[in-house]
């Protein structure tokens, strides 16, 4: 049987170093939602980095593939990236900003951008397809400035964007004693499934 749709392909990276924390949570409440989609999922925690971010060598920018020249636990990653229609990546909210395991990953999309400096034109192989943040704080402050970067790589690249943002969720497993949240994580992830 043909389906009309295609199956989607999704990978979810996991950025927070607590296998059973909030944002574990988070990730397989969204996962409830999702149906007839391949889902790949990375803990960004358990990878083994040579450089802690992007060494800014532009190795990448000479080649043909989109590919990081340093041979470490990014480049698998960054191939599923190629290969997903959409890319979950779910962190803590450290500081205002991600976490350091999945900021390693960010700097690493580098690679996934090849610039024409004489036009200034660029490609990359992640536009069309999405960007999901799922992320989760101590306090109500902070995870607006924490998705912008998001938002402005997402538009930047030419993806689509979307988020879902859980204030007040304290310290890590607490998520689960906010009232409807999971209902509403469940509810977002099926939106984004196409249309049946
Ligand atoms: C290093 C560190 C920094 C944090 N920074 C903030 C912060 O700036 N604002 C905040 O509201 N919560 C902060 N938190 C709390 C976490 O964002 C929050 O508890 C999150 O839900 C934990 O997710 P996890 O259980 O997956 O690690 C921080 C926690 C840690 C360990």
């Amino acid at each position: 049987m043909k389906y009309n749709i295609p199956m989607k392909n999704i990978l979810i990276i996991n950025g927070s170093p607590k296998k059973n924390g909030n944002t574990a949570k988070l990730i397989s409440w969204f996962r409830e939602g999702i149906k007839g989609a391949r889902i790949e999922a990375v803990n960004a925690a358990d990878l083994k980095f040579k450089v802690a971010g992007c060494n800014s060598c532009r190795v990448c920018q000479k080649i043909k593939e989109y590919k990081c020249v340093i041979r470490d636990g990014a480049g698998p990653v960054l191939n599923k990236m190629t290969d997903a229609d959409v890319i979950v990546m779910a962190t803590p909210l450290y500081f205002y900003g991600p976490s350091a395991q999945l900021k390693v990953i960010l700097d690493r999309m580098f690679c996934l951008f090849k610039w024409d400096n004489k036009t200034d034109v660029f490609s990359t192989p992640l536009k069309g397809k999405t960007l999901v943040l799922l992320a989760s704080a101590y306090e109500d402050i902070g995870l607006d400035t924490l998705a912008e970067p998001f938002r402005l790589t997402a538009d930047y690249a030419g993806m689509k964007f979307k988020k879902l943002l859980v204030r007040n969720a304290g310290e890590s497993g607490e998520i689960g004693t906010l009232k409807g949240i999971k209902s509403k994580i469940v509810k977002f992830s099926r939106s984004l499934m196409p249309a049946s």
